[in-house]
């Protein structure tokens, strides 16, 4: 059985292979996202290392000047996706998205190094670049410098239509936008995406940032909506340490220490963000200063960042207590804004799944680790590669064929194989 999914889940990262790139699905997403490509290379590795790093490299290619890696590379002309290269305006040589996505970029460069130590040489350069993208979330996302960065646009969460928005996104106007017509709803069931009021905001906030004319050092301030997401900030810290390792490891010491420094930073400032009421810790919405009372996978997925046992132990727990069929769930069932179908307000992605999971194993938590892993294999074997997941019945929903879903597919049943060590 698990020989037949491992070849379905290779089938689908060479169909959706570009050549030095891999579209999260053929039609709903037709260019190169940011952390799909890195989570991607994950998969990649188990059966064509170089092919992996290449995934990587490309996307560092299109990194900005200032050190922002943007969400989308919009390598070829395809009509079918909206927003395109002109409402953003980058006015980059290979257009590009202005925002940003989870930098997940230094865990994964390490785990697939581990691995691949042969790569080591060509992968050096990207040391440098991802470095500079770590330093520039510092420099342009955390002015204060509180340790912990902001995301400017939900879209930069990668969990784009979260509950967790909702508070701050009524201070985002939705009237005044250029009509547009979306693209999304031709290509799923509109009932399984984000609002059309929702899609006004995301695109008012386009609109004020490319007015901006994307300089990355003035949108943090002038944005109504900043938000410190846990999971984001998690995956900073995560990909910080990593990268710290891998540069020792590389004889590179001025990056580690950069590196170890603002893990450390990111990791002294996240219990600011613990609830323990949710046992799990939450956003924080740094416009009206406050924490945004809301159980989101968000604030689970901190658990990818070296947090103290006894966090990880609880977040184990609130996931238990989730009750759900498949884990994990995106918003905690039962909650306000639950809808099972609905995106990131409810369905299981395998991506949030395996952060979590290794998370959680590193923290002692195996036994939840292995249910997690278990849970979503056997989604795959009931319902296939989709997008997402419905929590409680297992449907597959959004996309089919859908390269990260594979990708961690690869990862889980290679764990299968040879569990992952204890930190
Ligand atoms: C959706 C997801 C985002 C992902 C993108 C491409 O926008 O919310 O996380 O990166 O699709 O798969």
């Amino acid at each position: 059985m698990s020989d037949a999914l491992r070849s379905a889940a290779i089938e689908i990262l060479k169909v959706n292979d570009r050549g030095s790139y891999t579209v999260p699905t053929k039609g709903l997403y037709p260019f190169q996202w940011n952390w799909d490509s890195c989570l991607t290379a994950l998969g990649q590795r188990h059966f064509d290392p170089a092919r992996a790093l290449t995934e990587i490299e490309t996307l560092f290619a299109h990194q900005w000047p200032c050190g922002m890696v943007p969400h989308i590379i919009f390598h070829a002309q395809d009509d079918g996706y909206f927003p395109g290269p002109e409402v953003w305006g980058c006015n980059r040589p290979v257009p590009t998205s202005g925002i940003t996505q989870p930098p997940v970029a230094g865990f994964a460069l390490r785990r697939l190094l581990d691995a691949a130590p042969d790569l080591q040489d060509r992968a050096r350069p990207l040391l440098a670049r991802i470095t500079a993208w770590h330093r520039w979330f510092h420099a342009t996302r955390d002015p204060q410098g509180s340790g912990l960065v902001a995301i400017i646009h939900p879209w930069e969460s990668g969990r784009d239509n979260s509950v967790d928005w909702d508070a701050p996104f009524d201070r985002v106007p939705s009237d005044g936008v250029a009509p547009y017509t979306r693209r999304d709803t031709q290509h799923a069931d509109a009932a399984h995406r984000p609002t059309k009021d929702q899609y006004d905001r995301y695109i008012w906030l386009v609109e004020r940032f490319r007015g901006l004319g994307w300089a990355t050092e003035r949108l943090h301030y002038t944005s109504p909506f900043q938000v410190v997401d846990p999971g984001f900030n998690s995956i900073l810290i995560r990909s910080c340490a990593d990268l710290a390792d891998l540069a020792v490891v590389m004889g590179e010491d001025a990056q580690a220490a950069e590196n170890r420094a603002l893990a450390a930073k990111g990791l002294a400032a996240l219990p600011a963000l613990w609830s323990d009421a949710h046992g799990q810790y939450l956003c924080l919405d740094r416009v009206a200063g406050r924490l945004i009372d809301n159980p989101s996978s968000g604030g689970l997925l901190a658990a990818f960042a070296p947090i103290p046992p006894d966090r990880a132990a609880r977040i184990a727990a609130s996931i238990e207590a989730h009750g759900t069929r498949f884990r994990v769930a995106s918003q905690a069932p039962g909650t306000p804004g639950f809808d099972a179908k609905r995106y990131w307000r409810g369905p299981v992605w395998l991506v949030v799944n395996y952060m979590i999971a290794d998370g959680l194993e590193r923290a002692g938590q195996a036994e939840a680790a292995a249910a997690i892993r278990a849970s979503s294999l056997r989604l795959i074997t009931e319902s296939g590669f989709a997008e997402y997941y419905d929590p409680l019945t297992g449907e597959g929903l959004g996309g089919g064929q859908f390269t990260w879903t594979a990708a961690m597919v690869l990862e889980f049943l290679s764990m299968q194989r040879s569990p992952a060590p204890a930190r």
